[in-house]
């Protein structure tokens, strides 16, 4: 297998990144979320959402061999959007993902990051080193905020 990239949204990947993350939703979240909350999802992360989202937030893609097998996207300090193909779970694309970020926060000069997560990815961001700060009710369901200080020594503390 060759190795996972990371790289900026294009235009060309939002119909396959609706396409996994409709099938996260249904094969992975479904465990932990009603079928009508999950399907009220899939309609709502369609391939014109993250064209939406791209034009307001940075958007980044994990690529292998040329597929889309991960996604996730931040606004400063606070991570969205976090998804990996469900064939590729527990192959450390999250935490790649993740660290991306993370890095780009710390250099813009962020203490810590913020993520809001499903019941789901709650244990992925504690592995993470995310600490939980507050549960909230949102329009999807319970969602738990997490926190997890950045560096001060700067982005190359972070692997
Ligand atoms: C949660 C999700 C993003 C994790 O992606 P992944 O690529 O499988 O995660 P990684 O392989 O990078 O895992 C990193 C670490 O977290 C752990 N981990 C992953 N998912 C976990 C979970 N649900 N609970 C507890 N630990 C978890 C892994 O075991 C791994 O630990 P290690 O590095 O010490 O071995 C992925 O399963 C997913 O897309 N789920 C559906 C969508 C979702 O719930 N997104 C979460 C944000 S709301």
């Amino acid at each position: 297998m060759t190795e996972v990239t990371v790289r900026p949204f294009r235009d060309t990947d939002a119909e396959p990144l609706a396409v996994l993350v409709a099938r996260c939703l249904r094969e992975v979240n479904s465990r932990d979320y009603p079928a009508d909350l999950i399907e009220r999802m899939c309609a709502h992360f369609d391939a014109a959402r993250f064209r939406e989202l791209a034009a307001v937030r940075e958007v980044f893609v994990a690529e292998q061999e040329g597929q889309v097998v991960g996604t996730v996207s931040r606004d400063g300090n606070k991570v969205y959007t976090m998804f990996v193909d469900p064939d590729r779970v527990g192959r450390r694309v999250g935490r790649q993902l993740m660290h991306h970020i993370e890095r780009l926060a710390s250099a813009d000069g962020h203490d810590h990051m913020e993520t809001g997560a499903s019941i789901t990815g709650h244990g992925f961001y504690h592995r993470l080193g995310y600490h939980d700060v507050r549960v909230s009710e949102t329009d999807f369901g319970l969602n738990y905020i997490l926190r997890k200080p950045l560096p001060e020594q700067g982005p190359a503390a972070i692997p």
